[in-house]
């Protein structure tokens, strides 16, 4: 099948590779020309384990473009890919959607099915077909359909060849068998809703992971004070197969572009309709001030920052991925700076787009050790599996105090007791020196 992508970030151009991967001719297209030139030399503009080879692999099947009327002029199928990004208000700005709708519209010269991928309100699906079909030659049948996607960053590729579920929210049957023959060789259940429901999985979905995040953090900040362990609490529930095992780890909160910006959006959604969705509301708010719980612990430690020498390791949102949208790393390490700590930061992939914002006052280290050299306290921000192959001597031996603020519960607590290091984690009890 020849089909175009609009958009070729996260969402956009996995699709697309993973596409091309099945057999079909793809067109992907962005306003960035970097990013082609990027593309078309083989190399992935963003960090994502798997997808370069497949680009290589593919490259017959693929082409990049910001030529958006030859991509989309004669493609059966247009994606529309491009981001959703958050709104002061808490809403979700769809005005890249829109244009790239516009541009389909004015190009378009045979019927096609335009899929909408990108994470939008309820309700967009409609406007966006109306959108088309106002402005596109008459005679033309333009169907449009929501296919959400439900790929995590750092295995992208892989949600996306072997996904947990294909929604395919339209009410017209053409354009469901045009998917679905689309999809025929991918390895995923297909579920047929309506637009509008298929809209809602996507948001219920994050909402549901994001809500669950906050639970668990909420009960992990009631077990330090009791004295449980939310390690042994969550592995008691996860036996129990309606909870399950999984996205229980207690930690500084989520991050990322998706779950921050779809509870909000769901949220202001709802007030639109005048209705307040308080578990979605609350879940927000549990988030916002678990990022601050290490902070608030190391004030026991040091009243002010003022030249003591903090080590970080882990910028970004979650290990995997050289993303820092909204990474517990930039709430904290402002705060930190603010109060006159001398940072050294460390992190595999994160570095390069963390300097962009903080570079003249904080020495990024290519290596753990020099990272915890002669510093008096570590925050631990990302669970990189070098992170956790750290032992209880390494934070000694390197470090002038060896004070270690876990905010991603990288190890067993009981493996600090008479380390003579000072450990202190999420929804654990601490260990003192
Ligand atoms: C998420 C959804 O998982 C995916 O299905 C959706 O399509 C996009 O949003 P992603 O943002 O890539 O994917 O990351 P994910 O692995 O879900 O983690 C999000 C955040 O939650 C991270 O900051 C992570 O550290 C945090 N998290 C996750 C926890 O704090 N505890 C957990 O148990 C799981």
């Amino acid at each position: 099948m020849k089909i175009a992508i609009a958009g070729t970030g996260y969402v956009g151009l996995v699709t697309g590779v993973c596409l091309a991967e099945h057999g079909h001719e793809v067109t992907c297209v962005d306003v960035d020309e970097e990013k082609i030139r990027l593309m078309e030399s083989g190399v992935s503009p963003i960090y994502e384990p798997g997808l370069e080879e497949l680009m290589v692999k593919n490259k017959a099947r693929l082409k990049y473009t910001t030529d958006y009327k030859s991509a989309y002029r004669g493609s059966q199928v247009i994606f529309i890919g491009v981001g959703t990004p958050e709104k002061k208000d808490g809403s979700a700005n769809l005005s890249y959607v829109y244009r790239v709708a516009e541009q389909i519209a004015e190009i378009i010269e045979y019927d096609c099915v335009v899929v909408v991928k990108s994470t939008v309100p309820i309700g967009t699906n409609d406007k966006v077909e109306s959108l088309i079909r106002a402005n596109v030659k008459e005679g033309l049948q333009i169907n449009v359909a929501s296919n959400p996607e439900f790929l995590s960053q750092g295995t992208a590729v892989k949600d996306t060849l072997h996904a947990s579920r294909i929604v395919i929210g339209t009410e017209n049957e053409i354009t469901a068998n045009i998917l679905k023959e689309m999809y025929k060789d991918f390895d995923a259940p297909i579920l047929i809703t309506n637009r509008r429901s298929a809209e809602m999985v996507k948001y219920a979905s994050n909402d549901f992971l994001a809500l669950k995040i906050s639970y668990v953090n909420e009960i992990a900040n009631l077990c330090e004070m009791v004295g449980a362990d939310i390690d042994d609490v969550t592995e008691g529930m996860g036996f129990d197969s309606r909870i399950g095992n999984k996205f229980l780890n207690a930690g500084i909160g989520y991050g990322g572009s998706c779950f921050p910006k779809d509870t909000k959006a769901l949220h202001w959604l709802a007030n639109f309709y005048d209705h307040e969705l308080k578990t979605i509301k609350a879940a927000i708010e549990v988030n916002e001030n678990q990022k601050f719980k290490l902070i608030k612990k190391a004030k026991k430690y040091y009243e002010s920052f003022e030249n003591i020498n903090v080590a970080v390791l882990g910028l970004t949102f979650k290990p995997g991925t050289d993303d820092l949208r909204e990474a517990p790393s930039l709430v904290n390490i402002p705060l930190l700076l603010e109060d006159g700590a001398k940072i050294k930061a460390w992190d595999p992939i994160g570095i390069n787009n963390f300097k962009k914002m903080y570079i003249d006052n904080i020495t990024y280290c290519d290596n753990i050790e020099d990272t915890l050299a002669d510093t008096d306290i570590c925050f631990i921000f990302t669970e990189w599996e070098e992170v956790r192959q750290l032992k209880p001597t390494d934070f000694k031996n390197l470090m002038r105090k060896p004070i270690v603020l876990d905010g991603r519960n990288c190890f067993k607590t009981s493996e600090f007791i008479c380390s003579n290091v000072t450990y202190e984690s999420i929804g654990r009890q601490a260990v003192y020196k």
